[in-house]
C-alpha cells in the first residue's frame, strides 16, 4: 500500500494507465495458433492484431492516443476535417470511451505495421517508437502516402517505410495484403485550404482499405470507409471474404462520418462476407453507438434478404478465432474462476451461499 507522502500524480498515472497493463501483450505472445485458424484482437478503435498459424503478426491501425482532455479551447482549428465537414466551429466533445487494453512499450513481437490513413486514431507515434526500439528486425511501416508522411514525420526511417496503393500486393511472412480503394470521404474534406467548389482526387493518397489474406482465411479491412457502391467490386474481386470489420457510429447531427448500422449489413451483403464485424463506435463520447442495433436490424432483414452473413458484436481487448467462433453472434470477456471447488471454499458451512 503506498504510503501518501510517497503518492504524486506521476505515481498515479504510472499505477493505473495502461488501464490492462501487460495482460493483453502477454496473451498475444502466448498464444499458439492452432493450423488452419488465425487469431485476432480488437485494440480499440479500428486497431487489431492478426497473428497466424506460422506467427506471422500484423498490427493495423494500432492508436493509444486520446481525445480532449480540457474544455478551455473553444473553437476547433480552422480547417479541422469535423469543421471543414459541418461549417461547425465548436470543439468537438470527442473524449477517449475505450480503455488502452494494449502497453505499445511492452510490445515484443510484430512483422508489419499498418496504418489504413492518416488521421490521428488510426496512426501512433508510441507504438512506432516501441517497435523501432524493442524489435531487431526491420518490421515494415506500411500504408498509404500521408500516413508514410506522418511516419516520417515522427522519425520513422525512410527505409522502413512502405507506401502503398490500391492495386498493390505486400506478402508479409506467411500472410498476403492486398490494397484496395478507400471510401473515406472524410479524409477527402480533410484540407488545409479552402476546398468549396473543388472536386478532390488524392484518396489514394490518403486513404486505402485493405484485404489480408492469411494461411487460414481472409480479412477485409475497410478502415474508416464511409458505405460506396464499390463494395461490390471487392466482393466481386475478393469472393472469399471470410470476416469484414466496418467503421460504425452514431454521427452527431450535421455529421456523415461513421456507417450506420443499415450501411454496415449493405457492405457485408456486397462484399458477401461470412462474418461481419463493426468497429470504431467504442471510442469517441461523441459517435458512441449501440452495435446492438445491428444484430436487431440483422433479425428483422436476415429471412426476406436471405442473408448468409453473421453480425458479431466485440469487446475492446477480445479475441476472435477464425473459423472456431463464426458462428457466435456476441463477445464476452473471460469470466475466469474455470479452477472453482479445486479446495474446499473457505465458508462457514456449505449452504452459506
Ligand atoms: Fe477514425
Amino acid at each position: 500500500m503506498p504510503k501518501i507522502k510517497d503518492i504524486t500524480r506521476e505515481s498515479w498515472i504510472l499505477g493505473a494507465f495502461p488501464e490492462w497493463g501487460t495482460w493483453l501483450n502477454e496473451e498475444i505472445d502466448e498464444t499458439v495458433v492452432d493450423k488452419n485458424t488465425f487469431a485476432m484482437w480488437w485494440i480499440g478503435c479500428t486497431g487489431v492484431w492478426f497473428k497466424t498459424e506460422n506467427n506471422t503478426n500484423i498490427a493495423i491501425d494500432l492508436w493509444f492516443g486520446n481525445g480532449k482532455r480540457t474544455q478551455k479551447k473553444k473553437e476547433m482549428d480552422p480547417f479541422h476535417q469535423m469543421r471543414n465537414m459541418t461549417g461547425g466551429r465548436m470543439t468537438q466533445p470527442n473524449l477517449r470511451a475505450a480503455p488502452i487494453v494494449f502497453d505499445p512499450f511492452a510490445v515484443t513481437h510484430v512483422d508489419a505495421v499498418l496504418s489504413t490513413h492518416y488521421h490521428n486514431d488510426h496512426i501512433d507515434p508510441f507504438f512506432a517508437a516501441a517497435v523501432l526500439e524493442n524489435i531487431s528486425e526491420e518490421v515494415p511501416f506500411i500504408g498509404p502516402q500521408e500516413s508514410v508522411n506522418k511516419w516520417l514525420g515522427y522519425g520513422v526511417p525512410a527505409s522502413r517505410c512502405v507506401v502503398v496503393k490500391p492495386g498493390d500486393v505486400i506478402k508479409v511472412k506467411d500472410t498476403e495484403i492486398h490494397v484496395v480503394d478507400s471510401f473515406d470521404r472524410t479524409c477527402l474534406v480533410t484540407a488545409d485550404e479552402d476546398i468549396r467548389g473543388v472536386l478532390p482526387d488524392n484518396m489514394d493518397e490518403k486513404a486505402v482499405n485493405y484485404v489480408i489474406k492469411m494461411p487460414a482465411g481472409t480479412v477485409y479491412h475497410s478502415g474508416d470507409s464511409h458505405y460506396s457502391v464499390q463494395f461490390k467490386k471487392h466482393g466481386n474481386d475478393y469472393p472469399d471474404i471470410d470476416v469484414a470489420f466496418g467503421s460504425f457510429g452514431e454521427n452527431p447531427i450535421g455529421n456523415q462520418d461513421k456507417m450506420t448500422s443499415i450501411d454496415l449489413l449493405r457492405m457485408a451483403e456486397a462484399l458477401d462476407c461470412k462474418v461481419l464485424i463493426p468497429l470504431h463506435y467504442d471510442v469517441w463520447t461523441n459517435f458512441k453507438a449501440d452495435p446492438k442495433e445491428i444484430a436487431m436490424l440483422y433479425e428483422a432483414k436476415k429471412y426476406a434478404l436471405q442473408y448468409k452473413f453473421k453480425p458479431f458484436i466485440w469487446d475492446v481487448g477480445g479475441k476472435f478465432v477464425w473459423p472456431v467462433d463464426k458462428d457466435k453472434r456476441e463477445y464476452h470477456y473471460r469470466r475466469g474462476f474455470e479452477d472453482a471447488f479445486t479446495d474446499e471454499p473457505n465458508v462457514p458451512f456449505k449452504s452459506i451461499l
